[in-house]
């Protein structure tokens, strides 16, 4: 049975002086999960916020928090993001030593657990993790920005991951570049969970989120129907 085509859109790109309602917003749009882009300055060239911030949000939805950590290293800091009320929070192989050790204690912790790979990182990296992690989620830019163009040859890790994981119970997300024009050939490819910002959060309010979450909900589905 194929996993349910879900629509995340990234925080980064809604409007920080209104977090709250833009939040709301785009969950009563339509959107499924929320995706919470933390960036450290360190691990990628941009500073975004932690989880006091995740913490204040959390009260404005029930909606699944969708957490990707740019931050490294993330192990000092996972405990904090999973009592700011984190739903899954995904790491990036990249961010540290101890791969199989950060995705235990987000386990331990309770929550759902996501592994990243940068555009360049090899799917060899994730291939003795697969049975530890609910979610693997394919950048498809270059972290650290949104409105940034979708790489093309991620379309093909993107099918290698889905063949890689077999029968797994694991979603593919997607993040970074995602439009009305690129989503299609990622659900195709074998993505079943989409991020995307600027596609998202553009025009005001309610109406134009939903008119944006309704159009990638539709382009996706279109493209594995
Ligand atoms: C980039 C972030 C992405 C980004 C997506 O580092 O991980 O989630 O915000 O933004 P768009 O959809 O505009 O590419
Ligand atoms: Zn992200």
């Amino acid at each position: 049975m194929s996993s349910p085509i879900r629509i995340a859109p990234s925080i980064l790109a809604a409007d920080f002086s209104k977090l709250g309602q833009e939040v709301r917003d785009v969950v009563e749009a339509g959107a499924d999960w929320v995706h919470l882009d933390v960036m450290d300055g360190h691990f990628v060239p941009n500073i975004s916020f932690g989880p006091d911030v995740i913490k204040a949000l959390r009260p404005h939805t029930n909606a699944f928090f969708d957490c990707h950590l740019m931050i490294a290293p993330a192990d000092p800091y996972l405990e904090a993001f999973a009592k700011a009320g984190c739903d899954s929070i995904t790491v990036h192989a990249e961010s540290g030593a101890h791969l199989h050790r950060s995705l235990q204690t987000i386990r331990a912790l309770g929550k759902k657990v996501g592994v990243t790979l940068n555009p360049a990182t090899p799917l060899s990296v994730i291939e003795n993790v697969l049975d530890d992690v609910d979610l693997i989620l394919i950048m498809s830019v270059n972290p650290g920005f949104g409105g940034q163009k979708f790489i093309p040859a991620m379309f093909d890790k993107i099918r290698a991951t889905r063949a890689m994981i077999g029968s797994r119970p694991i979603d593919i997300e997607v993040d970074g570049g995602i439009t009305a024009e690129t989503i299609g050939a990622a659900a195709a490819a074998g993505a079943n969970v989409f991020v995307a910002g600027s596609a998202i959060y553009k025009g005001d309010g309610i109406a134009a989120y939903r008119q944006n979450v309704t159009a990638l909900r539709a382009a996706a589905e279109g493209a594995i129907a």
